[in-house]
């Protein structure tokens, strides 16, 4: 269990690269508010790798960092960026389920507990990144339209989670 615990930590921070090599993407190409919604996504991936390492000192795991892939940047389109980002989250909810697996053959109720909010945060990001992935791939073929989704994005991502 405490090999997953820490590549779920590895992980999450992967995630949080991803959506920032993502939002430089966006940002690059002027896609204003797709970068701050893939910034916003990057803090709160990094907030989830950090309240991993908050609970694990909290019960004296020996927690280690490891390195981790270069995150993807040569992406030729915007549903492309979508896209990895569905595969992405899809992967990390694989590996929560692995964890609480792993937590639950050793009785770790604390462990599974706390994964909880996690599992369903899961759920949330990818009904929710299922959905703009669609509307990308029917918008981005009348420019218009995907500007509309762009400036909905930016304005999600500054008023918060
Ligand atoms: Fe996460």
């Amino acid at each position: 269990m405490l090999a997953l615990f820490n590549e779920q930590i590895t992980n999450e921070f992967a995630a949080s690269h991803l959506y920032l090599s993502a939002s430089i993407w966006f940002e690059a190409r002027d896609w204003e508010g797709m970068a701050s919604y893939m910034l916003a996504e990057s803090s709160e991936e990094r907030q989830h790798a950090l309240s991993l390492i908050q609970f694990g000192n909290k019960r004296n795991m020996d927690i280690q960092l490891q390195s981790f892939p270069q995150p993807t940047s040569n992406w030729d389109s915007p549903d492309e960026v979508w896209g990895d980002i569905v595969t992405m989250e899809r992967d990390n909810t694989g590996s929560l389920l692995k964890l609480a697996q792993a937590a639950n053959a050793c009785q770790d109720f604390a462990m599974l507990a706390f994964l909880n909010p996690f599992h369903m945060e899961q759920v949330d990001a990818e009904a929710k990144i299922g959905t703009i992935l669609a509307k990308v791939k029917d918008e981005q073929k009348t420019p218009g339209l995907l500007r509309q989704l762009d400036h909905e994005l930016g304005q999600e991502a500054a008023s918060g989670p």
